[in-house]
C-alpha cells in the first residue's frame, strides 16, 4: 500500500504473531481453523516460519479471514546461490505481504549486522513487502544508560542512507520496539517504559523522514505481551500494536490479544 492511500495520523492498530521456530504447515492450518475472526479495525499479521507460509496463505484464503502473513527474515539478492537462504520475491510469490527485519534473535544469535538490516529493508520494499524493523536495547545497554544511543544506531543504519530514506518516505514501513531483556523472559516493560522508548522512535523518525511521515508509521511493542497485559500496553499513546512471540502460538490467547480494549 503508497502512502498516499493511507489517512494522515490514522494509524492502524497491528497485533502481529511472530512463531519464530514454530508451527509446521499442518499446525499453521489447524491454528487458522480455530481461529475466531479478529475484531473490525484490527490488522493482524502472522510470520510463520518460511516452510508454513504456503500452506498458511492457502488456509487463510479459504478461511476468509482478514490476516496478513509475513516472512520472517529474507536475504537481500533477489536470488543466487546462498544455500539455505529465502529472498524477498520468493517469500512473496508464497503468499508474504510483510517482513520482520532485524529481529534481535537475527541480530544477537545469528549475527545480522546494521548494514544488513539495511540492505533487507531495501529487499523487502523492491518486492513489494512491507518491511517491520524491529529495533530494541540489551539490559546491559539499558543499564549503561544506552537506550537512546542503540535505537539511533539501529534507526540511523536504515533510514538515513538517501534511497533508503526516499523509499521509506513513499512505501509502507513498521518499526517493533522490542527490548532484548523482554523478549521470551515473561518480563514486559512498563507502559512507561514502552512510552519513553516509543516516543523517542517517533520523534527520531521524525528527524530522519519527516514529522508527518513519522506520525503515520504504526511502532509495534513487543517483549512478553499477554492478554493480561496487552490492554495497558496498547494504551500508551505511541503504541500502535504488538508484535507477539510465545503467546502468538495459541490461537486462543492470540484472539485474546487482537480483542484487548
Ligand atoms: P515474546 O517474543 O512475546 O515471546 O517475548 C516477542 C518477539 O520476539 O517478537
Amino acid at each position: 500500500m503508497s502512502e498516499e492511500q493511507r489517512g494522515d495520523g490514522d494509524r492502524d492498530r497491528v497485533i502481529a504473531g511472530n512463531w519464530k521456530m514454530h508451527h509446521g504447515p499442518a499446525q499453521g492450518q489447524a491454528f487458522v481453523e480455530a481461529l475466531p475472526e479478529p475484531p473490525e479495525g484490527v490488522r493482524v499479521l502472522l510470520f510463520p516460519p518460511a516452510v508454513t507460509l504456503p500452506a498458511l496463505h492457502a488456509s487463510v484464503r479459504s478461511s476468509g479471514l482478514p490476516i496478513g502473513l509475513g516472512i520472517q527474515n529474507l536475504h537481500h539478492e533477489v536470488s543466487g546461490a546462498f544455500t539455505g537462504e529465502v529472498s524477498a520475491e520468493q517469500a512473496a510469490e508464497a503468499g508474504a505481504e510483510c517482513a520482520l527485519v532485524g529481529h534481535s534473535e537475527r541480530r544477537q544469535l545469528f549475527g545480522e549486522t546494521l548494514d544488513e538490516t539495511a540492505r533487507k529493508v531495501g529487499a523487502a520494499y523492491r518486492a513489494g513487502l512491507t518491511p517491520v524493523l524491529c529495533v530494541g536495547e540489551t539490559l546491559a545497554e539499558r543499564s549503561q544508560g544506552r537506550l537512546e544511543e542503540v535505537l539511533d544506531r539501529q534507526l540511523d543504519a536504515v533510514f538515513s542512507p538517501p534511497t533508503l530514506r526516499e523509499q521509506s518516505r513513499e512505501l509502507e514501513v513498521l518499526v517493533a520496539y522490542e527490548p532484548v531483556w523482554a523478549i521470551g523472559t515473561g518480563q514486559t516493560a512498563t507502559p512507561d517504559d514502552a512510552d519513553e522508548a516509543h516516543r523517542f522512535i517517533r520523534a527520531r523518525l521524525g528527524e530522519l523522514l519527516g514529522e508527518a511521515h513519522a506520525r503515520r508509521i504504526s511502532i509495534l511493542y513487543g517483549g512478553s505481551v499477554k492478554p493480561a497485559n496487552a490492554s495497558e500496553l496498547l494504551a500508551v499513546p505511541d503504541v500502535d500494536g504488538v508484535l507477539v512471540g510465545g503467546a502468538s502460538l495459541d490461537p486462543r490467547s492470540f484472539a485474546a490479544i487482537a480483542a484487548s480494549e
